[in-house]
């Protein structure tokens, strides 16, 4: 999230049509790294502050696009008429510390209040879940509704320091029973 210099052009309009609910949620593979980018070079100026907290100029956005899958992160996709749209990033906080993660999320903004964000969020939790990750923490700039929104409808006690609200996640405790699900 380090400060990056903005050199960025703002993408043209997008006249894709808007299909509420039509859309599909996976996986991406390393082999996907140019799609990830063309996705965030999409995002305009507020969505890349909002994402990252300042503004990410084109070359920045294709360095991170570039070691996105680094690091035993997971990334999942949404698909809307099989263009990639927005995407959702899981990564543990500490290599140590393995039962933490961080998530981090966009979509873009003719795209966004479909439910994207929320069931991109929903997905990762469990994903985490599945790799006992205990905690999972949102981080936002304090004027995002939608991600507050997304996070306090996801459980996350929510924390602001300087600026940020930092939302944490407690995984349930896996029972026998629920294992077995
Ligand atoms: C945050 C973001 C991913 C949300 O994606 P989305 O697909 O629009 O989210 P959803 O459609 O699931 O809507 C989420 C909630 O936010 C609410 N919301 C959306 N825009 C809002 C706004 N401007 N003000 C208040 N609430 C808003 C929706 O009503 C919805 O609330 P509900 O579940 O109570 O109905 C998207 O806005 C985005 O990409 N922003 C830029 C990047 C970013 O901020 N990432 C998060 C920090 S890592």
């Amino acid at each position: 999230m380090g400060i990056v210099h903005c050199n960025m052009k703002i993408p043209e309009n997008l006249s894709t049509p808007l299909l509420a609910g039509q859309w599909t949620i996976r996986k991406l593979l390393t082999s996907e790294t140019a799609a990830v980018r063309e996705h965030m070079l999409r995002l305009d100026l507020d969505a890349r502050r909002s994402r990252f907290f300042c503004g990410m100029g084109d070359a920045a956005l294709r360095a991170h696009c570039d070691a996105i899958f680094a690091g035993g992160g997971i990334i999942l996709g949404a698909f809307i008429a099989g263009v990639l749209r927005g995407i959702g990033e899981l990564r543990r906080e500490n290599p140590v510390w393995q039962r933490s993660a961080e998530v981090a999320f966009s979509v873009e903004r003719p795209f966004q209040g479909l439910g994207i964000g929320t069931e991109l969020l929903r997905r990762l939790i469990e994903m985490a879940g599945r790799r006992a990750i205990r905690t999972v923490h949102l981080h936002c700039l304090v004027d995002n509704l939608a991600a507050r929104s997304i996070a306090r409808g996801a459980g996350g006690a929510m924390h602001y320091a300087d600026g940020v609200i930092s939302a944490e996640i407690t995984q349930p405790r896996r029972t026998a029973e629920s294992m077995m699900r």
